[in-house]
């Protein structure tokens, strides 16, 4: 959320700042480290005041007793992280040790007996190689395909009538509680998505078509606006769930509904309150939607992560959760509104039609009527949005009339 290309940035820093010496060293000024080759070979033993043979005799002494006692100790620490004491190829040159340094591997500072580094976050090379050669094409892919499936289902299916229309009697289905917390969720969902999908796809998209500098803007705006209702859509998703779990919870029959081919096989397997297909929904909703949450909380928050690579991690899950949530949520919105006759009025009046209730959801009718709880409280007095055939409606107005 809150990176834009700072995950890879690091190692990009390095590169341009590296400068190698002739003799194999190279200084990284952002560290104030030389970096070198050859490690023990560069380094340059002081000897403007030694003079005479005395001199070298106690110095070689000094050295053989040093190298006996911090060798052993350099090496078992070297051993201790695992990695070759110097593992740069210096004949290959300053190309071949910054190639080198580039796949990771460990080098020596010229300061003798310090342990070999990682000079390079070779991580970020590994986040950008999955986010663009994995995520950007499949998940682009996969949400073509979500579209693709709804263009099918409008062409073929049409949209699922209500059976033998409309009763005209209403039955309160959501609270007002219920429908706030949905429409405030699904619209910060909306407002998350297309920024989302704007940082992740923006760049080949709209690049052609509306030009870097216009696209500049656009994408500051999708960034800006992403970090900001992030933390508001956690909240959002911390009223929903709750609202909705008591109807959620999973059962045995949810399974035969979705394996039936649920409203689209001949006779629809009857379901409670939500069918398997909605359920399906509500638990992506909840996994998925905390894994957007954690991670999401990190990139916006990228102080707060121990090390870089936390960032690239959260970034890649959340990126894949975005892509199943936005593609599943797009279904959603498709059969909640213009794919089945009846569904939308439950969630912007609260009331659906009796009809439409024994249809799609008779189990949860026959447990209202055994419970004496089937009511029309607060319903407007005949539901029909559309237009449609309202028969009872009708005939209290005909014997209104005679
Ligand atoms: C803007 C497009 C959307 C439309 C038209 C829409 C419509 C609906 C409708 C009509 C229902 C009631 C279904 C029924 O009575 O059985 C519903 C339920 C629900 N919607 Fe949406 N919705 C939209 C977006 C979203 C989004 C973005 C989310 C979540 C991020 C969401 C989460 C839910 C949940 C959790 C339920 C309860 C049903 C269940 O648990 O599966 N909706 N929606």
């Amino acid at each position: 959320m809150g990176l834009g290309s700072g995950l890879s940035g690091h190692s990009r820093t390095l590169n341009d700042d590296l400068v190698v010496a002739p003799h194999g060293c190279g200084a990284l000024p952002g560290f104030a480290i030389p970096v070198c080759a050859g490690g023990r070979k560069s380094m340059n033993w002081p000897n403007g005041e030694l003079h005479g043979r005395l001199g070298l005799l106690l110095l070689a002494g000094v050295f053989l007793i040093l190298q006996a006692v911090f060798v052993p100790a350099e090496q078992a620490h070297a051993q201790q992280l695992d990695t070759p004491p110097n593992t740069l190829d210096q004949k290959t040159g300053p190309a071949g040790i910054w190639r080198d340094l580039r796949r990771g591997k460990p080098a020596r500072e010229t300061r003798p007996f310090t342990p070999p580094v990682q000079a390079i976050q070779i991580e970020g090379e590994e986040w950008r190689k999955v986010r663009n050669e994995w995520i950007r094409p499949i998940g682009g892919g996969v949400l073509l395909f979500a579209f693709g499936g709804i263009i099918l289902f409008a062409l073929f299916v049409r949209r699922v009538p209500i059976e033998g229309g409309r009763s005209g009697r209403p039955v309160s289905r959501f609270t007002r509680y219920q429908r706030a917390v949905h429409w405030f969720t699904a619209s910060v969902f909306i407002l998350l998505a297309i920024s989302g999908l704007i940082l992740l796809f923006g760049r080949t998209i709209l690049i052609p078509i509306i030009g870097k500098s216009a696209f500049a803007a656009v994408a500051s705006a999708a960034k800006q606006g992403h970090n900001l209702f992030g933390p508001v859509f956690i909240v959002a998703l911390l009223l929903l769930l709750p609202a909705f779990f008591r109807h959620n919870r999973p059962f045995w029959q949810d399974l035969a509904w979705l394996a039936r081919g649920g409203f689209l096989s001949r006779r629809e397997p009857p379901s409670g309150k939500f069918n398997g297909g909605e359920k399906l929904w509500y638990w992506l909703l909840t996994v998925f939607g905390l894994i957007i949450a954690g991670s999401g909380i990190f990139l916006d928050f990228p102080a707060i992560a121990p090390a870089l690579v936390y960032l690239q991690f959260s970034h890649i899950l959340h990126a894949v959760a975005a892509v199943v949530l936005i593609t599943f949520a797009i279904g959603h919105a498709y059969l909640g509104s213009a794919g089945v006759e009846g569904v939308l009025e439950g969630m912007t009046t609260g009331c659906v039609d009796e009809n439409w209730a024994r249809q799609h959801h008779p189990l949860w009718l026959e447990e209202l009527e055994a419970k004496g709880e089937k009511t029309a409280r607060g319903c407007p007095r005949a539901v029909d949005p559309d237009g449609g055939d309202v028969p009872a409606a009708r005939e209290a107005a005909e014997e209104a009339a005679s």
